[in-house]
């Protein structure tokens, strides 16, 4: 017999209880849901709503609850309902005031909030780890030049290490974005109501810093219907995935055997059930199609949210199908990727035995002219037809004569001998930002700084344990 926080008069039929019941997700917020009910037992009891003895035995009632482990959910339309009905049966009477002063429109938020503050934490600790990682690879491979690409095609020569920090950018900007919603998160439904605000002493100031949270919320009605934390939330995480969809195709390639720029360790590949000789990467091609399932949970949430009137409205409960999710394949994906790039190996044998094409360098020529006083344009235009020649007469720049290079322009008589140095021409890129060592050596170091940084403001992020909330009813 199923069983609800409210009476009608017919019993649902069973496919409209599967139809509207959110247990089945929202069962991952047992925990939350234990935890503000205790801030705000604690908060009625300081209002004088409720007495000593009921405050004292809800609470431990409440933490007696948590380690409960054969709750059949399954009966319970959601988990608010799952908690106070199980608590009435384990204390009695004091649970039915349990619900005095609240509604499951602001608890459903507050569970949210309390929910998602702690996977953003974890977020921000991946993030970072996944950072640390690839500077780790980056700080070791600053000896390995590769082709730049742009449109994929081979371009100028970068160090490894710079593209590889190209990535660190984008992830520290998700970090960013991440602790920036912090703030907007941090806020306290506690006190809100079902939409008007509450007709008790209830001290929302105070169930806001038991919970440390930053502050209660400014009106009531926006409480009761506001997801924007959510679709925040799934907006960061959405485009964390897109950058980390861009590695796992860049990885995707880097294995290929034609390009051969990477091993990754079978830990980390599958074979083929067919080609004997496969090493399949697996793992970066679902890394790459990573980013459509976050872009399908922000595309649900909008929907929902268009049009909706104020205030609470059952079509929120659609973010049920979402968070946990989200959550969950976020946390993974992070961990993954850091788990790939530290079982993988560059082949920097293979990758400079292949770093051979010296028309990498064609830009340099083109500036090496300009150095000698001949326009861009022009110079560009005489190093198109070096470039022609060469590949006419199959040759590379090195090869041709005096008396070829001559045809084209006196200057290049000026060239120095080691010109075409692969090394020489990365070094030659030292604006800031650019990939000269010297200027990724100094990104390396700035950014191990930033790891630093960031450490200390995640460990400054608020914690609340439940403990203290048991104590603080006192004995
Ligand atoms: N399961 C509901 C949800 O996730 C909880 C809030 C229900 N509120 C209500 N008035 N029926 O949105």
């Amino acid at each position: 017999m199923a069983q609800f926080l409210w009476s009608g008069k017919e019993e649902l039929p069973d496919i409209v209880k599967e139809f509207t019941y959110s247990i089945e997700d929202d069962k991952n917020l047992f925990y939350y849901d234990i935890l503000g009910g205790m801030a705000h037992t604690l908060t009625l009891y300081r209002g004088g709503i409720i007495d000593y003895d009921e405050a004292k035995s809800i609470i431990d009632g409440l933490y007696k609850l948590k380690d409960k482990n054969d709750i059949n959910f399954s009966l319970y339309e959601d988990i608010h309902t799952a908690v106070e009905i199980e608590l009435t049966a384990l204390i009695g009477e004091p649970a039915k005031k349990l619900h005095t002063a609240r509604s499951r429109n602001d608890q459903v938020s507050l569970d949210e909030r309390l929910y998602l503050r702690d996977s953003l934490k974890e977020v921000l600790n991946l993030i970072r780890d996944l950072i640390k990682a690839f500077l780790d690879l980056a700080g070791v491979s600053l000896d390995i030049i590769v082709p730049g690409f742009t449109h994929l095609q081979p371009a100028q020569p970068v160090l490894i290490s710079h593209h590889l920090l190209a990535y660190v950018e984008m992830l520290k900007r998700d970090f960013s974005r991440f602790y920036s919603l912090f703030p907007r998160l941090n806020e306290c439904p506690l006190g809100s109501g079902a939409l008007a605000g509450l007709d008790f002493p209830y001290d929302r100031f105070l169930v806001s810093e038991i919970l440390r949270f930053d502050t209660p919320t400014n009106n009531s009605m926006d409480t009761v219907t506001d997801r924007d934390y959510l679709i925040e939330y799934i907006f960061n995480a959405l485009l964390t995935s897109t950058h980390i969809s861009r590695f796992g195709e860049e990885i995707v390639i880097w294995s290929n055997p034609l390009f051969g720029f990477v091993k990754i360790s079978s830990g980390y590949t599958t074979g083929s059930s067919m080609m004997p000789q496969k090493r399949n990467p697996d793992v970066a091609e679902l890394l790459r199609g990573s980013s459509g399932e976050f872009l399908g949970y922000l595309d649900l949430l909008l929907v929902t949210l268009k049009g909706l009137p104020l205030t609470y409205n059952r079509d929120l409960q659609m973010d049920k199908k979402v968070i946990f999710r989200a959550s969950r394949s976020l946390h993974i994906i992070l961990e993954i990727t850091r788990g790939l790039l530290e079982n993988m190996e560059l082949d920097r044998e293979k990758i400079c035995k292949n770093l051979n094409d010296e028309f990498l360098l064609a830009t340099d020529l083109a500036d090496f002219l300009v150095n000698r006083g001949i326009p861009f344009r022009d110079s560009h235009h005489i190093v198109r037809d070096v470039v022609f020649y060469c590949q006419e007469n199959k040759k590379t720049f090195s090869q041709l004569s005096e008396e070829e290079w001559r045809k084209f322009n006196e200057e290049f008589l000026n060239l120095p001998d080691d010109f075409f140095s692969f090394d020489k021409a990365i070094n030659r890129r030292d604006t800031y930002g650019g990939t000269g060592r010297s200027c990724v050596e100094y990104q390396l170091l700035l950014n191990r700084k930033w790891l630093e940084e960031t450490r200390r403001l995640i460990d400054a992020l608020p914690e609340v344990y439940m403990e203290d909330l048991v104590n603080m009813i006192g004995k």
